[in-house]
């Protein structure tokens, strides 16, 4: 080919190619053309839909097997082509396509469906629950594990999750304690950010990664008394200083969704909030994703008495910024006559189905509507996945108690496995296990015996059970025991006494695992006790007659295998607790970070001691640790300043371990009484022994010493603040 012909030959293909860009442009509609910008699609598409069609988008029905006991619903037999989403309770991707087929074919426009699902902690592959989590102060490794559930479930059909709840909780009783991230803000800010990071990565339309969903919008955990479903009562300070950062942190960190919570907020509920959904969320904060309600919260707006009839409920919810309607059919009956009469405009209403739109097409569902169908094998229970669950929960253990170093065990020939957890494999998945499969799971008993084999005989009894009065297993558990060198007592609770709808009234275990305790401990030998719960719980009964202490909380599917590894010495232990264990339930709520008061030395309890038995931040390790002295770049500052502090931590001990180093501020006098301490930051390295690590904190002084105004504003005072690790602290004057 000569050069003329070459030139020839590449004008008539651009003319070709160009002639078939027409084509295509004439032919297919812009939104379907994946070369556009997103806003151009969204913009083509709702120009095209129709009133009915729009509103459609708004709702959100199930498909198949509904696995959430709390929030059960009539089937919906008859899915419309139409439906904006569904909620996706299997983990088939033929199914998820079936359905998909119907949409993107028999509907008009051919808009796909989003399928969402409470993916919590893990899809197939579960790892610990978010409270456990926490406890590992290692937001590298959430996000890798919260990757791993992405990663289970969009291949198997799901393009978003439910998660993750930050919701600040500080009252035990409350089951869904399991479900956040403790008691603080910043803790809850920072695995929130690493839970969307890691749901979401760079790219949603990721076949790999799925939609966030930040719940629940907010102040559901101070629900009154620890009961479900519940009032609240928040001032403006607490809500923007306690409530609001976690939230505001992650849309920061480009979530694409969030849930209106049940709960009302001092007299307006979540689901009918215009000023936290609209004023703040979308218009100060930007967010341009969507909100979609709790399940039923918008026909609960009417029990909840701020709303006569579910249109009524329909008109509150959506003029207040709910986008999406979770299983009320309120929007799908309602959203249309409300737009006709004028109660509802059209700009709001296209403002909705744009947000959600927007988020569909950022997940590449126009594009790329169906999930590719592959084994399970190929995508469920990876060695690489397993690898971070069980290093999760190894690193979200925490050692309570450990009297004359009784833990690693050594030098024992007769080791007896006691308790209704020991051998349980389904109470160790906690609640939302998604589709865990119990059976996946290792017992703490047949750990145990793998960790020990050649050294130690593993015998097991139950006991008893988790409750009941049923006391006829106890002589064998005694039996087992006096024969053994040491006893490990396995108590806690079921899986289903946390979660959702599972308050309870107090956080003591039931009796009959308190006695086979204290039957036990006659024998003389021992006792290690090893908890298991989605919250935590009331030992002072137990806690002198122990030598040592963990709770492994619900660990998911690695099971009993990363406490065994505490036991035997194969782990260091390094969690520590990101909520309070109060000496009983009476002190309840009782937090670190609580406000400083009238007299700090009086207003003691007459009857029990006012201090909770394991203070937040609480976690032993088999080596130990020396804290220097507190180092500051600067002791002034001004206002817009920056300092860094350092301190160096040297591991004393004769093993290698790893040391979550907290930093927290305090402001003694300012114009509202603030915190006695507040966490701003953390950092976990590890420390060889015999080695000295520094951490190094850098301070923002507005973003760390500051507060938030109740109106929602951030601002520092001048005045004297202190930086404070452990029991050393550096004092910082801040003027202008
Ligand atoms: C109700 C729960 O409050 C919420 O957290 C969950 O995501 C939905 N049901 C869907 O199951």
């Amino acid at each position: 080919m000569n050069r003329y012909t070459k030139i020839s030959c590449l004008f008539l293909s651009l003319f070709l190619s160009a002639a078939a860009y027409g084509q295509r442009k004439k032919d297919v509609p812009l939104y379907k053309d994946a070369k556009q910008a997103v806003e151009d699609r969204v913009q083509d598409l709702l120009s095209r839909m129709t009133l009915e069609e729009k509103v459609m988008q708004l709702n959100q029905y199930t498909l198949g097997r509904n696995d959430n006991a709390n929030n059960m619903a009539d089937p919906v037999n008859d899915i419309p082509a139409e439906i904006g989403s569904l909620i996706y309770f299997s983990s088939d991707p033929g199914l998820r396509n079936k359905v998909q087929k119907k949409a993107m074919e028999q509907s008009r426009l051919g808009i796909p469906i989003i399928f969402g699902y409470d993916v919590i902690h893990g899809f197939r592959t579960v790892y610990p629950i978010s409270l456990a989590q926490a406890c590992s102060w290692n937001p590298v490794l959430v996000e890798q594990a919260c990757a791993v559930a992405a990663q289970e479930a969009r291949m198997s059909g799901v393009d978003w999750t439910f998660s993750p709840m930050i919701d600040v909780a500080r009252d035990g009783r409350w089951g869904r304690v399991a479900e956040g991230y403790g008691e603080d803000p910043y803790t809850n800010a920072v695995f929130g950010v690493a839970s969307v990071k890691g749901y979401q990565g760079n790219d949603l339309s990721d076949p790999a990664r799925v939609a966030a969903c930040l719940k629940h919008y907010i102040g559901y955990g101070a629900s009154e008394a620890g009961r479900d479903y519940v009032y609240t009562e928040i001032s403006d300070q607490t809500l923007w200083n306690t409530y609001m950062p976690p939230y505001l942190e992650g849309v920061k960190a480009g979530a694409a969704t969030l849930m209106s919570s049940f709960n009302d907020i001092s007299g307006t509920p979540g689901t009918a909030n215009r000023y936290i959904l609209r004023d703040v969320l979308k218009e100060r904060w930007g967010h341009d994703g969507f909100v979609v309600s709790d399940w039923g919260a918008i026909e609960q707006l009417r029990p909840q008495g701020v709303a006569k009839d579910k249109k009524e409920a329909a008109l509150k919810a959506f003029t207040a910024g709910v986008e999406m309607d979770m299983m009320n059919k309120s929007y799908d009956t309602h959203l249309g006559a409300l737009v006709k009469e004028g109660k509802v405009s059209e700009d709001m209403l296209n403002d909705a189905v744009k947000r959600v739109l927007r988020v569909k097409f950022r997940l590449g569902l126009f594009d790329r509507p169906y999930t590719q169908v592959s084994k399970e094998k190929e995508r469920f229970l990876l060695p690489k996945s397993l690898a971070i669950a069980e290093r999760l929960a190894e690193e979200s253990i925490v050692l309570l108690k450990n009297k004359n170093k009784t833990l690693p065990l050594s030098g024992v020939a007769k080791l007896a496995v006691i308790g209704p957890m020991a051998n349980s494999k389904w109470h160790l998945l906690g609640s939302w296990r998604a589709q865990g499969n119990a059976e996946d799971a290792t017992t703490v008993y047949e750990a145990l015996k793998k960790d020990f084999q050649g050294k130690a005989q593993v015998m097991q009894a139950a006991g008893c059970d988790f409750d009941g009065n049923d006391r006829s297993g106890f002589e064998e558990a005694k039996k087992v025991g006096a024969s053994s060198d040491a006893i490990i007592i396995c108590l806690g609770e079921k899986a289903q006494w946390s979660g959702e709808n599972a308050s309870r009234s107090t956080i003591a275990l039931p009796q009959i695992q308190e006695e086979l305790l204290m039957e036990l401990k006659k024998l003389g030998k021992p006792l290690i006790l090893v908890l298991s719960s989605g919250r935590p719980l009331e030992l002072n009964r137990l806690e002198p007659v122990c030598d040592a202490i963990l709770t492994m909380w619900q660990p998911g599917i690695p099971g009993g295998k990363p406490v065994s590894g505490v036991i035997s010495g194969r782990v260091n232990p390094s969690g520590k607790l990101s909520m309070t264990f109060p000496y009983s339930t009476g002190q309840i709520p009782i937090y670190y970070n609580h406000r400083q008061s009238a007299r700090p030395h009086q207003g003691k309890y007459q009857d029990i001691p006012s201090t909770p038995l394991y203070d937040f931040g609480h976690g032993l390790s088999y080596t130990t640790f020396e804290y220097g002295e507190l180092k500051a770049s600067v002791l002034k500052a001004r206002p817009d300043g920056k300092i860094a502090v350092e301190v160096p931590v040297k591991n004393t001990g004769d093993t290698d371990g790893m040391e979550t180093v907290h930093w927290f501020i305090s402001d003694p006098v300012s114009t509202i009484s603030r915190p006695v301490k507040e966490l701003k930051y953390f950092e976990k390295q590890l420390i060889k022994k015999g080695e000295t690590k520094v951490f190094r904190f850098e301070i923002d002084v507005k973003r760390d010493f500051g507060f938030v105004s109740n109106q929602g504003k951030k601002y520092v005072e001048d005045g004297d603040y202190y930086v404070i690790v452990k029991d050393k602290k550096v004092k910082i004057e801040v003027g202008r």
